[in-house]
């Protein structure tokens, strides 16, 4: 059976209240609509396209990075109408996807369970049961259980609302039956719109047989229509993610107290302890520890290390037994080699760290290469920026750095070197040999400290 797959995601999204159309706002670091695309990639279909309308010079952006076909809804006149739009999309396969791009969690597996249910003759129903049913379609069954129709809350009088199987508005329909009947569709209804649940009862009319598949995880079908609903559904997947690393051997101090927006690895023993956020592409080796507060991002942490709280990590690379922070900033490129060490208040960027040196209290170390066991001394700064362009500080193994220099890049430091306290080192400073810019140290006999004026 050969697939196609229309995502809809035309609305406004009126109940969130916002200028940005509903599926570019974001889950766990990515929009609502790209949840939908990745999961529905991984069927590759034959064809797919997404249908846009409010917002579309946001959406369009995502689609065209992507190679995914868009199709313009000009005006939302219902979501039967939005997939009227697409009909070329699936015009010569024989199952039609349509996912809702509101609808972010839903799993692969359970989209494929819905596929393998239908056929060119049955249509299926992605259903869950929900304790409080509010806002959703109704799935209304005959006295034998047959499906009739799907109602809409707007339109369900009292004995349907009572009704707690409801519509996730995923389904899997034969894709030749859709293109011929899909100008059944009126608008008659409370919204005035064309409703793709009407093709239920046209279904049925028909003699489709229809098939409901009912999700025992609710998350799986939720709609986003409000930032509420956007709130719990993130808070559910945190959830989801926190449980992952706890099978994996990490220790969280509080699973409720960590967001995960991204892919991450961890070895055994992680420790992880709260209000930390993790983005991008992060791994964790074996026996790494986090502190309270911090933010990583792309970045490798190796066996060991250390991450002291409060301190922000960004594409960086840590080596073993490293110690981070609290209160550092590793910016891109950072590399730190084994057992290196960045104190309180320092920034490093673009900047290779030798084994077992030490960067402890308040510099900034950018566009640098240092060797190993060096000491900088609180208040260096590598003075990388000419106002036009960045230029390299080169540190030799053992140098010893002293408190508040500047060396001003391009510069070189050899190994063993000694720089003086308070030095601004503007010529490279010779091996193993003291390099230090002479200030003359002068008392004023007989000077007097400003007083307050009474
Ligand atoms: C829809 C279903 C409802 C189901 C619920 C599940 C219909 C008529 N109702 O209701 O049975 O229980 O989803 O979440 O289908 N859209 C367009 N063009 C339009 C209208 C909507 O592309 O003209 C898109 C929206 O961007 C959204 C999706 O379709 O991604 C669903 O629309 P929405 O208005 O949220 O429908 P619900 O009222 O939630
Ligand atoms: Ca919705």
């Amino acid at each position: 059976m050969s697939l196609s797959i229309v995502i809809l995601a035309a609305g406004k999204g009126s109940r969130m209240k916002s200028a940005l159309p509903k599926v570019m706002h974001t889950l766990a670091g990515t929009t609502l609509l790209e949840h939908v695309i990745a999961t529905a990639q991984t069927l590759s279909p034959l064809s797919m396209a997404v249908v846009c309308g409010n917002g579309a010079d946001q959406v369009l952006p995502i689609l065209e990075k992507k190679g995914i076909a868009a199709i313009m809804q000009h005006e939302q006149c219902g979501t039967g109408h939005a997939v009227i739009q697409a009909g070329s999309v699936f015009n010569d396969v024989d199952q039609v996807l349509v996912l809702y791009g509101d609808v972010p969690l839903t799993q692969a597996a359970t989209l494929k369970q819905l596929i393998e249910s239908g056929d060119i003759n049955s249509l299926t129903i992605l259903t869950t049961k929900l304790d409080d049913p509010t806002g959703y379609g109704r799935i209304v069954r005959n006295g034998d259980g047959d499906i009739i129709c799907i109602t809409e809350q707007k339109d369900a009088d009292k004995a349907t609302l009572s009704i707690q199987e409801v519509n996730s508005g995923i389904m899997v329909l034969p894709a030749k039956w859709l293109t011929d009947s899909l100008n059944k569709l009126n608008n008659n209804n409370a919204q005035g719109e064309y409703y793709l649940t009407d093709m239920i009862a046209v279904a049925v009319a028909d003699g489709l047989a229809i098939n409901t598949v009912c999700c025992q995880d609710n998350a799986e079908v939720a709609g986003v229509n409000t930032r509420q609903q956007l709130a719990e559904l993130e808070r559910h997947y945190q959830w989801l993610k926190a449980k992952e690393l706890m099978a994996n051997g990490v220790t969280l101090a509080d699973p409720a107290r960590l967001d995960i927006r991204g892919n991450i690895t961890t070895g055994l023993d992680v420790y992880i302890d709260v209000n930390v956020i993790l983005e991008g592409d992060v791994t964790f080796a074996d026996n790494v520890k986090i502190g309270a507060n911090c933010i990583i991002k792309d970045s490798f942490i190796g066996q060991g290390s250390i991450v002291l709280p409060n301190s922000m990590i960004d594409s960086s690379k840590v080596g073993e037994g490293v110690n981070i922070g609290p209160f550092a900033r590793l910016r891109p490129g950072t590399v730190l080699a084994d057992k290196a060490k960045i104190g309180n208040f320092v920034e490093t960027k673009n900047a290779n760290i030798g084994e077992g040196s030490k960067v402890n209290h308040l510099s900034y170390i950018g566009d640098t290469d240092m060797g190993k066991n060096v000491n900088i001394g609180a208040g260096t700064i590598t003075c990388n920026y000419d106002g036009a362009n960045k230029h390299r500080t080169t540190i030799g193994d053992n140098v010893f750095i002293g408190s508040d220099s500047q060396l001003v890049a391009p510069v070189m430091v050899a190994e063993g070197a000694t720089i003086g306290a308070g030095t601004t080192l503007r010529k490279d400073a010779a091996a193993e040999a003291l390099t230090l810019t002479k200030t003359v140290q002068k008392t004023v006999a007989g000077w007097k400290r400003p007083v307050k004026k009474t």
